[in-house]
């Protein structure tokens, strides 16, 4: 019995060992690893940025309802916010934006669009597990595009 204690108690300190010399290790790294933002610049206007990213949280919106659509096997909200944010969404880029953005930016945003568009044909027949996994493969060009650019 006192030996099972025993044995209890040297685990406790062991484990509590080791949390103290991870979260030192932690500590030091810290500095070397200060984070160094290396996306590409689109040195976007102020009034630029405001469009921009308002249309940035709008497809945030679509994404938001397609996942309630999803839940709820709603069909027309699911189409509904796909068209949101495709091809209608595309066009209305003001020029002054488009003229800023490098070919790599248009090839994962000219692509986004048009997977909303598709999302709306497959929102009036799939099932809604394909219609989710589609989503989730559409936000690769969310992840894709975040990963390599910002507006200023
Ligand atoms: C072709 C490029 C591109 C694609 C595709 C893209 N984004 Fe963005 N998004 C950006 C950039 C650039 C920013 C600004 C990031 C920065 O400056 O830090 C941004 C910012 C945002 C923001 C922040 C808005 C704010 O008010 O600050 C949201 C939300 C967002 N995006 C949602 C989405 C979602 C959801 C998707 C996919 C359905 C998506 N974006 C796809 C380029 C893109």
């Amino acid at each position: 019995m006192s030996n099972f204690h025993n044995f209890g108690w040297r685990s406790f300190l062991l484990a509590s060992l080791v949390v103290v010399s991870v979260s030192t290790h932690a500590a030091d790294k810290a500095p070397t690893t200060a984070a160094v933002d290396t996306r590409y610049n689109l040195k976007l206007t102020p009034s630029e940025q405001a469009e921009f990213l308002a249309e940035m949280r709008s497809m945030l919106a679509s994404i938001q309802h397609i996942m309630i659509g999803i839940g709820s096997s709603d069909r027309e909200l699911i189409a509904e916010y796909a068209r949101h944010s495709g091809n209608r969404m595309a066009r209305a880029t003001p020029a002054s934006v488009r003229a800023k953005t490098p070919p790599a930016f248009q090839e994962i945003g000219g692509p986004t669009h048009l997977m909303f568009e598709e999302l709306a044909i497959r929102a009036e027949s799939d099932d809604m597990d394909m219609i989710a996994a589609y989503t989730g493969k559409l936000m690769n060009q969310c992840m894709a595009c975040h990963a390599a650019f910002k507006v200023m």
